[in-house]
């Protein structure tokens, strides 16, 4: 299918977090620290066409990069993203993000029993059951943690 028009408009320079799983672009730009009060332009599309997702959303933040904790909570929302840096109008690093096997220091678990909320100086951590849809387990208390549960943290 020809696109006949552009839905959101190219930037100078900075981040398009592109192929967002529809539906999460407002948790990006949660996880990006973005409010209505942050200076920089910032352009959302939600529910666009893509011929390898279906539907999906995009994110556009004109004058920064990304903190690799930020594309990690990113990765763990919407495993197909891929971030894009843009130079001067053109793409000049584009990687997909990627979910790791061991998710440490991003999520807190859920149980308040469990020793990575204890004083102890452990970190919590968690193993992917299921990547979609998004399924984490403790590694030292087995709870059990889905996408919404994560989302509330963020
Ligand atoms: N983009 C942008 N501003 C630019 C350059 C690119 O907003 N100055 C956006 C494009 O609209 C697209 C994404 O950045 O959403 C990636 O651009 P590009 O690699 O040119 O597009 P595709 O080849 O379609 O990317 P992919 O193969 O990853 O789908
Ligand atoms: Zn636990």
């Amino acid at each position: 299918m020809a696109e006949t028009t552009l839905r959101v408009s190219k930037i100078k320079y900075g981040t398009v977090i592109d192929h967002i799983t529809g539906g999460h672009a407002l948790d990006v730009v949660k996880i990006l620290g973005i409010t209505g009060r942050t200076n920089g332009i910032v352009l959302i599309a939600m529910h666009v066409a893509s011929k390898q997702l279906g539907i999906k959303d995009i994110v556009k933040v004109e004058g920064r990069e990304l903190k690799p904790e930020e594309v990690d909570k990113i990765a763990l929302l919407a495993p197909h993203a891929s971030i894009n840096i843009v130079h001067d109008y053109k793409v000049v690093d584009k990687k997909q993000v990627k979910l790791p096997e061991i998710i440490q220091g991003i999520v807190k678990c859920g149980n308040p029993a469990c020793i990575s909320n204890s004083n102890e100086p452990v970190k919590p951590k968690f193993y992917i059951k299921s990547q979609e849809p998004l399924i984490i387990g403790c590694h030292y208390c087995g709870y059990i943690m889905e996408k919404q549960d994560i989302l509330k943290q963020f």
